[in-house]
């Protein structure tokens, strides 16, 4: 009876582990050839593509790593317990990978793509300010809504093109937040689901928080800007008045997109710094040094002029 349990047991147990490490560990891709072109499938991550074929996100970046990343966000006090994980991550990026995300350049580049995204993400989602347990860089995607919201972010000006649906709120979600009936119909839009009057889908479903987070990484705020991916992976080349505007490529350029005169131009300020903390930190985890992260001019944005000034939407007229 004894040797039958402890023979279960441990069957069991060899179970649990390939369970575990399942369809999440890097996979040989299946390939084929059709008509010349070489074409692979990885099952969850990508099907029968030819960038598929490449290193992906999943040959660089697995479960542990992410799970090391973003080790505190289970932690009883943090404020999103469950919700983040891995394979959410890899669905959400799976339809970014083709468009370059986190397969641009070699291995270097492209694991530190990952890192600088998850550097804005984990800056973004933080509950680590006057946390000790685990130090303040390790509580990234704590959130994944803003808590106490002072507004519904419903602007009327947009009534047309973006009506907020009855009763809906527009407050910060996402791994990176997204604020404003505008910005959740145009990103919506794009990502064909209807987040205008259905924002709530973004705090119930991580791979929409990834999706709309990565899509703010992969599109420029104007059409004649760059996007954040395209200033850090080097597609951008700066014109007379981006260098005349210390406007470099590099990290310090993704915080200029993203957050423009909030924190850049304005020195080595604390909430510049601590997106860079991030992402110096994310790049040890990664088993890349800090060294990668750039020199001052590129990492920051603190001599640079925004490329755009804060956006303040005309207030409604009523
Ligand atoms: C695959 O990688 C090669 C070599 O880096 C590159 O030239 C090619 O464009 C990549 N293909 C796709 C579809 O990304
Ligand atoms: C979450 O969103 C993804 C992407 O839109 C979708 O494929 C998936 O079915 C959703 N999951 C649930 C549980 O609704
Ligand atoms: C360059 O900057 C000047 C002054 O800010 C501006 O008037 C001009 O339109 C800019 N040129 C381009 C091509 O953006």
């Amino acid at each position: 009876m004894a040797f039958n349990h402890s023979l279960l047991l441990i069957l069991a147990l060899i179970v649990m582990a390939s369970v575990v490490s399942g369809d999440e560990s890097p996979i040989k891709p299946k390939v084929k050839v059709v008509k010349g072109k070489r074409l692979c499938d990885r099952g969850w991550e990508c099907t029968w593509s030819t960038y598929c074929c490449n290193l992906t996100i999943t040959d660089y970046f697995e479960t542990y790593q992410f799970e090391n990343l973003f080790a505190k966000r289970n932690s009883p006090v943090a404020h999103a317990v469950g919700f983040w994980d891995f394979h959410s991550f890899i669905l959400a990026a799976a339809q970014f990978e083709p468009l370059g995300f986190g397969t641009t350049g070699d291995k270097k580049m492209q694991m530190k793509e990952i890192a600088a995204f998850f550097g804005h993400v984990g800056s973004k989602t933080s509950c680590g300010d006057g946390v000790v347990t685990g130090g303040p860089l390790a509580w990234g995607l704590c959130f994944n809504k803003e808590l106490s919201p002072s507004q519904d972010y419903c602007n009327d000006y947009f009534k047309l093109t973006y009506p907020c649906a009855p009763g809906a709120q527009y407050y910060g979600r996402g791994a990176l937040p997204i604020y404003w009936n505008y910005n959740y119909g145009k990103i919506g839009d794009a990502l064909k689901i209807d987040l205008l009057n259905h924002p709530e889908y973004i705090e119930q479903n991580a791979t929409i928080g990834f999706q709309t987070a990565i899509w703010m990484w992969m599109n420029p705020v104007k059409k004649s800007q760059p996007s954040p991916h395209d200033v850090f992976v080097g597609n951008w080349k700066p014109t007379k008045n981006d260098t005349l505007s210390k406007r470099v490529p590099g990290f310090g350029a993704t915080m200029n997109i993203l957050y423009g005169d909030s924190i850049c131009g304005k020195g080595d300020i604390d909430p510049m710094n601590n997106i860079i903390s991030h992402y110096q930190y994310y790049l040890d985890l990664m088993g890349l040094s800090r060294d990668e992260s750039g020199t001052h001019d590129t990492l920051t944005c603190a001599e640079q002029v925004p490329f755009n000034p804060t956006y303040v939407p005309p207030a409604s007229s009523s």
